[in-house]
């Protein structure tokens, strides 16, 4: 069960999302649909409707989150499946860190969801070197946590390997190649 993108965004106003939180997932949502479709064309089999309404919903606990100083990734699938979104939150829960499971011939709908939000800062386009650049400044305040944050930036970039290997440009044209908000 997947819902529409009205409904994610009446969602995200009913979990109370801040504003710049909202135009974040907006965009991680642009950027994932986009990959998504171009992967599409060149064989891939993902589900479209899921991409998006799990990039919109990603952060849908996170606000709270700032407050409770709870995971967001494990809070937002929970609920997303208590609510009988199950596959929604399976995207969900894997936005922040993949599980090892990685199918080497096919993209996952965790992995497209989790690398765009890798290229979105706040709400603009950025290579994952800035956007790793901004997490270490923001939550790099000890030696275990720039670790882990270096150890989440080589997967990511194998991931990036992984999703433009299929495409005919590069992950610094993804700006250019990324259709106008209509
Ligand atoms: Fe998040």
């Amino acid at each position: 069960m997947i819902p529409t993108k009205e409904d994610c965004l009446k969602l995200m106003t009913q979990c109370g999302m801040l504003g710049n939180i909202m135009d974040h997932s907006l965009e991680v949502a642009r950027v994932a649909l986009f990959l998504s479709t171009e992967l599409n064309r060149r064989g891939q089999n993902l589900d479209l409707s899921l991409v998006e309404a799990a990039a919109l919903l990603h952060d849908l606990t996170k606000t709270e989150c700032l407050r409770t100083k709870e995971d967001h990734a494990f809070t937002g699938s929970k609920l997303l499946k208590e609510m009988g979104y199950e596959r929604i939150g399976k995207v969900v829960a894997e936005h922040i860190r993949l599980s090892k499971v990685i199918d080497p011939f096919r993209i996952s709908e965790e992995e497209v969801v989790n690398y765009a939000d890798k290229r979105v800062k706040h709400d603009r386009i950025v290579s994952l070197e800035e956007r790793f650049q901004d997490l270490k400044e923001r939550y790099g305040h000890s030696p275990r946590a720039l670790e882990s944050l270096d150890g989440l930036k080589e997967e990511t970039f194998k991931i990036e390997q992984k999703i433009f290997s299929l495409l005919d440009f590069d992950p610094d044209h993804l700006r250019e190649r990324l259709p106008e908000n209509p």
